[in-house]
């Protein structure tokens, strides 16, 4: 029979990436706790309405990559392709409007597009965000942008480029697409595929086209900031002063314009050239009429998100992480040591030591080596003489030296352990560990 494969664009997370997962969560959590933002989690099953209205119906997203399908119950239903929208939905059905604004929220989990996968791509993927809805003001955009910067410094992630752009308002931005489409109608048929599609429905997309003859034609292009009123120019002057104040190097790209529909003034992408082409690390920008348009109490809010994964093939290249080591593995040899073994596992638990037992029946030799294939720092041996005596032997796999305990010392085999754990730690993973404490 054939085995079953993961679906293409998934991938199981194994024990070599685990701890990697675990150092961005951690670091993540411990940075949003700081900056005072409180976990919001939500389904990952959604109507599909909500992301054809939030996200809207005329991006890649909704036309080309939704998971969505019709349930038991004949509802129209998707997996949530991105955290925005629904994060949108919950604030208004929690009423949380009613509480303390702004509402600064954070979240992590899996979402799903329908994309060609390659490095950095893929259909399910996780993302790291944070939202902030209530307030409306280009200090807060750049904090916001700010702690996106914070968190990627925490990872050992630097050198990136920051872009920002101001998308001004929807008015604007619909006396602009129209000149916009007057003026690449004349070159519809030089243009690429792509944005021969977007022409009509999404024009402003073909401003990030990647294709280098519609990007000579876009040179002379009419500019969205040219159709600013004196709010939009204002607000974004001030984002680029915050950025100025905090000496946040960036560049302004006025091409940049996301791929989903409901950004306002502020748009931003932090990008890694070590990434190859999916190269961006996070995407976010203001949205303050998303949570009108999916009917809330007008609400202005802005946020972003990171890909976890392609956060993960940078961490990986640039922190050595510890291996999984073990503080004992035991060593018996019949059934009655075996016994005695099983007893002390529960002692070295209640001590939060992190033990293993060897259950097979084969040579202490072969159980040795195991020992030193699960990086245990020691190896604690029951023979028919511990179990006489009620106590058991130590060895230290580093020093090879050999102790012996009674059962009641477990006081003297923590101070022995602590004193062997760093120098150990050293030799498997050849990792200084006072610079590891620091980074943890
Ligand atoms: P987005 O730009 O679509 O924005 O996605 C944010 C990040 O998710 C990207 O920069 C990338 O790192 C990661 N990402 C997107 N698609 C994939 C994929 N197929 N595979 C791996 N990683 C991917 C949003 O989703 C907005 N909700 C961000 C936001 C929050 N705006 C305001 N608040």
């Amino acid at each position: 029979m054939e085995p079953i494969q993961s679906l293409r664009g998934t991938k199981d997370v194994l024990a070599d990436e685990i701890n990697y997962w675990h150092f961005i969560e951690k670091k993540a959590k411990d940075l949003f706790s700081i900056a005072n933002y409180t976990e919001i989690r939500t389904p990952i099953l959604e109507n599909s309405s909500l992301f054809e209205r939030g996200i809207g119906s005329s991006t890649d997203i909704i036309n080309k990559e939704i998971y969505s399908f019709i349930d038991k119950g004949s509802r129209n239903v998707a997996l949530r392709p991105e955290g925005t929208a629904s994060i949108a939905r919950s604030f208004i059905e929690n009423k949380l409007f009613s509480q303390k604004i702004p509402q600064k929220l954070w979240y992590s989990g899996p979402m799903f597009r329908y994309e060609r996968p390659q490095s950095g791509r893929q259909r399910q993927f996780n993302q790291l965000g944070v939202e902030v809805l209530g307030s409306v003001n280009p200090l807060i955009d750049a904090d916001v942008i700010q702690l996106a910067l914070n968190l990627l410094k925490e990872l050992g992630i630097t050198n990136c480029g920051r872009e920002v752009n101001s998308l001004g308002t929807l008015e604007e931005r619909v006396k602009y697409k129209s000149d916009l489409i007057a003026y690449l109608q004349p070159y519809e048929k030089e243009l690429d595929i792509d944005s021969q599609k977007r022409l009509y429905n999404n024009p402003l997309r073909i401003l990030d086209t990647k294709n280098l003859k519609t990007k000579d034609i876009l040179n002379e292009a009419p500019k969205l900031s040219n159709f600013f009123g004196i709010e939009s120019q204002t607000y974004f002057e001030e984002l680029c002063d915050a950025l100025n104040s905090l000496h946040i190097g960036y560049t302004v790209n006025e091409q940049l314009v996301r791929g989903l529909d409901y950004y306002n003034h502020t748009a931003f992408e932090i990008k890694s050239s070590s990434l190859g082409a999916q190269d961006t690390l996070c995407g976010g920008g203001r949205y303050d009429e998303l949570i009108s348009q999916l009917g809330g109490p007008r609400t202005p809010a802005i946020g972003w998100a990171m890909g976890i994964e392609r956060l993960l093939l940078l961490v990986k290249d640039s922190i050595s992480l510890p291996s999984q080591y073990l503080d004992f593995y035991i060593v018996s040899e019949n059934k009655s040591t075996k016994l005695k073994a099983l007893q002390l596992l529960q002692i070295f638990r209640n001590h939060n030591f992190k033990v293993e037992i060897d259950w097979s029946y084969s040579k202490f030799s072969k159980q040795f080596k195991r020992a030193s294939q699960n990086n245990a720092i020691g190896c604690i041996i029951i023979g028919e003489r511990e179990l006489q005596l009620n106590s058991f032997s130590v060895k230290w796999l580093s020093s090879k030296e050999q102790d012996s305990f009674q059962m009641s010392e477990i006081e003297k085999l923590i101070q022995k352990l602590d004193y062997y754990k760093s120098s150990y730690l050293k030799i498997i993973d050849n990792i200084d560990t006072q610079t590891l404490n620091k980074k943890f």
